[in-house]
């Protein structure tokens, strides 16, 4: 794969973890934008899909390059291969500008990674450990022809270089996006308060067992461009939008026995052997029984 210099650098996201981090993170913004107690700010919240971010050039309305994130500043050309992504719009539809990049996630259906991983176990090839690792296998390959068979799917959700200003806000964006052709997802929601915030946290949070791909948190980001682009960014991540992480997917199993693995220098661990359960994208039935501790915490018994 060819490197790609992105045109503008492809930014990653702070966390926050707690209502603290958030009341934090609107109240910097606030304070950053001046903003007088009497003036709303309007936050959209949307789904943080667990993908992988691209990066995708149209000139007058046609596909010319995709890449991946990279390191921000330069990414892999994967061009040939998302051409074949029945989900990406080759020719945009509406009334684009001239230049006009899209910046999405990439990812894979639950359903279609069980599918994948039980035809690689079928043909005795490597299981993918999650959804987002098979959906960069499935992008990174030198055969297109796989790549297209892989049923990969993608949500727009911002933009890199354009030759015009297409809105005034991330809202009537995604809008926009949806206008030349582009999935935008329709979880995402707008609101002016913390609560608000919080609110379409848990919603969206809810819903997340029953979606029918991983998410890992909420993006919140201001509505406003011009409001974004006079916050701008610290680092690597802009200041005008912040990740609300979820905590890890937990679930419980039975332990249905406990063998003793003997590793290449002769260690023995005991591994206990699950009734399979999905937790977190993945399918889990063993666990290494190495931390004594916790195995007495927790009284860790067969059955
Ligand atoms: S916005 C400048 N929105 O999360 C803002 N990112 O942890 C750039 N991601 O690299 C990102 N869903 O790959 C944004 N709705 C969403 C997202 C999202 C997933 C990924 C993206 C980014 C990473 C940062």
């Amino acid at each position: 794969f060819g490197k790609v210099k992105h045109a503008r650098p492809m930014l990653s996201l702070n966390n926050g973890f707690h209502k603290d981090d958030i009341i934090d993170f609107v109240t910097r913004v606030r304070k950053f934008l001046s903003l007088s107690d009497e003036t709303d700010a309007e936050f959209v919240a949307e789904p943080k899909i667990d993908g992988l971010s691209l990066n995708l050039r149209y000139e007058q309305g046609q596909l010319v390059q995709a890449a991946t994130r990279g390191d921000g500043n330069e990414g892999e050309d994967v061009t040939a291969n998302i051409k074949r992504v029945n989900a990406i719009p080759k020719t945009l539809t509406g009334m684009p500008p001239n230049i006009l990049e899209v910046r999405g996630e990439l990812y894979m259906n639950r359903n279609d990674f069980l599918a994948l991983n039980n035809q690689q176990q079928d043909q005795g090839r490597r299981l993918f450990a999650n959804p987002r690792n098979a959906a960069a296998g499935s992008l990174r390959q030198k055969n297109v022809d796989i790549t297209a068979e892989r049923n990969l799917q993608f949500f727009a959700y911002s933009l890199g270089e354009t030759s015009a200003e297409i809105v005034p806000t991330h809202w009537e964006l995604l809008a926009a996006l949806r206008g030349f052709g582009f999935t935008v997802n329709d979880l995402s929601t707008k609101t002016q308060t913390i609560d608000g915030l919080l609110a379409s946290y848990n919603a969206i949070g809810r819903t997340r067992p029953d979606l029918p791909f991983d998410i890992d948190g909420v993006v919140y980001k201001i509505d406003r461009h011009d409001f974004q682009a006079r916050l701008g960014q610290l680092a690597r991540a802009p200041r005008w939008a912040l990740a609300h992480k979820f905590p890890a997917e937990q679930a419980e199993t039975t332990v249905s026995a406990i063998d003793i693995q003997v590793g290449r220098t002769g260690a023995l661990t005991p591994v206990a052997r699950l009734h399979p359960i999905s937790v977190g994208g993945v399918i889990v039935s063993n666990a290494t029984l190495h931390n004594e501790d916790e195995i007495e915490r927790k009284d860790i018994r067969i059955g």
